[in-house]
Order: structure tokens, then sequence, then C-alpha cells
């Protein structure tokens, strides 16, 4: 049985990364064929080739503010990888509507929050002020419109006393090292029904 491939795209740390890789073992259908960087420095990209996953970086610096110039290349980049399935795992740039138009219904995102809540940034400083009493993370297919499109899975964690947005982030991370891979999983198989951890 010839396995699905999954190209990952990372711009930073890249531990969303490392959990998909190393849940794609045995049985699983799908395999890692390619870790995309948009930051050459991504410390993903180590964490990739120590698990013996090619890596290519295209820095986004180059292409000034020129968006479909960069997402042009990374089409390109990906054309050559042949993926069947594209993972965002902390990458942190805005795609354009081509891109999106190209990997609609095949391309998946974590966001740190319980969408429909917090989509875009410092997710966990705004559900701490706003005395949220639950978090968490969403992985969600990915659509034209930023941190939207249909739910496949949530996580949820209580916000505790006093949490920061540090400390509340490295719970949340946690559970998303558990549910992106669900997700995955799930999804490789043409299951769409929502993950929800716990
Ligand atoms: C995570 O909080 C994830 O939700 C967000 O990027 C952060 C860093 O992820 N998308 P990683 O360690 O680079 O996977």
């Amino acid at each position: 049985m010839s396995h699905q491939r999954v190209a990952i795209l990372i711009s930073g740390g890249g531990s969303n990364m490392a959990s998909l890789i190393d849940s794609m073992s045995g049985d699983h259908p799908a395999r890692a064929c390619l870790v995309l960087s948009n930051n050459p420095q991504a410390g993903g990209l180590q964490k990739a080739s120590e698990r013996g996953v090619p890596t290519v970086a295209i820095d986004h610096r180059e292409f000034g503010r020129d968006r479909a110039a960069f997402d042009a290349e990374m089409l390109k980049t990906l054309l050559d990888a042949q993926p069947d399935i594209l993972c965002l795992a902390g990458f942190m740039r805005v795609l354009t509507e081509d891109f999106v138009n190209h990997w609609q219904g095949r391309m998946l995102n974590i966001h740190p929050s319980l969408l429909p809540k917090y989509k875009g940034l410092n997710t966990h400083a705004r559900a701490i002020e706003a005395g949220d009493a639950e978090h968490g993370c969403t992985v969600h297919e990915v659509t034209f419109a930023l941190d939207d499109g249909p739910i496949l899975g949530q996580a949820r964690v209580d916000v505790r006393a006093g949490d920061t947005p540090e400390a509340l982030a490295a719970r949340v991370l946690k559970q998303e090292h558990k549910l992106y891979p669900a997700v995955l999983r799930r999804f490789c198989m043409g299951n769409k029904d929502p993950v929800l951890l716990p």
C-alpha cells in the first residue's frame, strides 16, 4: 500500500510538526514527504532533518511585499514534492487565494484557541483577559478566511487562576500535540467527524 504524502509548513520551532511526523508510523496511512519553512532559521527544520524528512526553506523576505510571488514559489516547490495533504503547523504567513484555491479541501491548520473564538494572534492573553474558564486549540480546514473553515477537532484546557499567557500556552501546546495527529489520522481515512479532547 502506498502511503498518503503529507507536507508540513512551519515558521518556527516545529513542535507540532515533530508530533505529526512521529505519529505517521506503523499502520498510519500517511508519511511526511516534506517540511517547508518561510523562515530559514526555523528550529523545526533541524527537527525534520533529524527525522529524515526532506526540508526546504523559502525566505519570504526575499519577496518583499509580493505575497503572490512567494506563494507561487511555495506552490512550485510543493508540486515537486507531490503532497496529498498540507498541514500548516505554526506557519505564520497569510496565504493568497490562489494558493488556498489549489489546496482547499486537503489543507489543515492548528490554531491555539477554541474557534470561532479568538481568531488571529495573542489568543492566550485574550482568553485570560476575557476571564474565560476554558481555552484550547482547534484544527480546521484552511479556507480563504483567516482561522476559519470547517472544524476537524478541538481540545480544551481549563484556565487557572493566576494563569499567565505563557503558562496557559504551554498547557494548550501539550494538547495540540495530541489533537493534530489524531485529526490527521482521521482525515487520512476520509473521516471528517470532529475529534474532541478530552
Ligand atoms: C502553536 O501555539 C500553534 O498553535 C501555533 O504556533 C505555535 C507554535 O507551534 N500555530 P510549533 O511549536 O512551531 O508547532
